[in-house]
């Protein structure tokens, strides 16, 4: 059985995950990819760190020429993250005709083109499975399995941390802080957390989603990203009394040939099944016009799922054949050009929560300012002390609406006497086809 070399760029999490599986999944991989795979460097920038795998210490190097200059290895897994020098290394191993393996959602996010242009130039294999939602075969399945269909519309739970926040405020009535912070405990969240929870996480996964799905270059920027740090133990209890949760959605529709692609806390129904999708875990519903609804569930984080994909990435590169000349492009995201669809465009329905003085006339001026501006509303509910002159919660939630509408609506809300603050303003998704 012919031997084959690949090096790691990365031993942290991912590059781990990656070690554990082609040790303890060998047999397997040996037959299924039809190679004797072996990991002959390993790149890292401190050598002498402790790993917790047991990792022969001639493999590993901080020198990278090691790795490119070496002709007998053939794939180059990229584990480390970041962009620089991330991207040069890919960039480089490929211009030496060497396959590539990656989970950097980051990078392909911002700078992916390059990349998918250089293996396709360079005839070589690019994999990136692991870059959005870790374990789960999304890529795979949007690229090989769905192919018949037309998408219409995507909804995914795409990051584990913010899920898990979600999860302890719904279910444990935590803060937004107390469930942080055991996020942090628990190493869901970096120390640093702001990607997660900013949304920007999400946005990158979209971003390569929406490509593949709607076969079309796509500008991180037209992502629109609101991220979870502004939801309130209040509104959780708000959305349980309308029989909703409260989920970071990542959604990209189809509309009339605009594309929508926008990642921001959502109210759904709660017994949609994406609303029992909790703490880590991530979810992907798909809509395609021939498969109809079909949702992907499981681990979109962590050593062992994320370096499933990876290792399986590795496997379809040697199954599809390194000696190959004749090595088609993966990546179909030029086959149409596609209109955005900005976020004042989106319809949606609105829960807004605002602290009012309690007087009469307050809703009716309300109302009527939303009446002006042609949008209904489904529900109201207010809550607080009846003592004059006291600020009570009052809560609005709206029939579908065009979200330039509500922007304008809020403005001329805000200018109220009586309204002395808009808390909250959260997009409810109902699932119906548009
Ligand atoms: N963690 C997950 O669950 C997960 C899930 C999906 C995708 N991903 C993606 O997978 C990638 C890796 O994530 P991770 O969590 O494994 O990261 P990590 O734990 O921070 O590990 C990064 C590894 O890369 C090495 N490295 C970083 N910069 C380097 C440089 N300039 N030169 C040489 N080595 C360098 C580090 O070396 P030292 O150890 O010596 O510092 C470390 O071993 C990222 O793109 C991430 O977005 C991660």
């Amino acid at each position: 059985m012919e031997k084959v070399k690949i090096a790691l760029l990365g031993l942290g999490n991912v590059g781990r995950g990656v070690w554990m599986i082609l040790d303890s999944n060998k047999e397997e991989i040996v037959k299924r990819s039809g190679y004797d795979v072996e990991i002959s460097k390993i790149l890292v920038r401190d050598k002498d760190k402790e790993r917790g795998v047991d990792v022969p210490k001639e493999l590993i190097t901080t020198d990278f020429n090691e790795i490119l200059n070496d002709e007998s290895i053939k794939i180059v897994i990229e584990v480390m993250g970041g962009i620089e020098p991330a991207r040069d290394y890919m960039i480089k191993s490929m211009e030496k005709g060497k396959h590539i393996v990656t989970a950097n959602k980051m990078l392909l996010a911002t700078g992916g083109d390059e990349l998918f242009e250089m293996a396709d130039s360079k005839g070589v294999m690019f994999q990136y499975e692991a870059s959005v939602a870790g374990g789960i075969p999304i890529i795979q399945g949007i690229n090989e399995s769905l192919t018949a269909n037309k998408i219409k519309e995507m909804y995914g739970i795409i990051n584990g941390t913010t899920n898990y926040i979600l999860s302890k405020m719904e279910l444990e009535n935590l803060s937004f802080e107390e469930a942080l912070k055991g996020a942090t405990e628990k190493g869901y969240a970096e120390a640093d957390p702001t990607s997660d929870i900013e949304g920007f996480d999400a946005q990158y996964k979209l971003a390569i989603l929406s490509s593949l799905a709607f076969g079309t270059k796509i500008d991180v920027e037209n992502v629109y990203r609101e991220g979870i740090t502004h939801i309130q133990s209040i509104d959780m209890e708000y959305a349980k009394e309308f029989k909703m949760a409260v989920k970071l959605l990542a959604i990209v529709k189809d509309v009339n040939g605009k594309l929508e692609m926008r990642v921001h806390p959502t109210m759904i129904p709660r017994n949609h099944p994406l609303a029992n999708v909790y703490d880590s875990f991530n979810s992907v519903l798909v809509k395609g016009n021939a498969v109809g609804d079909l949702m992907f569930y499981g681990r979109g984080a962590g050593d062992l799922p994320t370096g499933s994909a990876v290792v399986s990435d590795m496997i379809n590169i040697l199954k599809l054949g390194i000696h190959s000349d004749n090595i088609q492009s993966v990546v179909k995201n030029n086959l149409w050009d596609k209109k955005i669809r900005s976020i004042e465009g989106v319809h949606s329905k609105y829960y807004i929560r605002t602290s009012v003085v309690d007087e009469p006339g307050v809703l009716r001026d309300i109302t009527g300012i939303l009446g002006d501006h042609d949008i209904s509303l489904r529900s109201v509910i207010q809550k607080g002390q009846n003592k004059k002159g006291e600020l009570v919660t009052l809560v609005l939630v709206t029939h579908r609406a065009k979200e330039i509408q509500i922007i304008d609506a809020i403005d001329e809300i805000y200018e109220l006497r009586t309204v002395k603050k808009i808390d909250n303003i959260i997009r409810i998704e109902e699932f119906e086809e548009e």
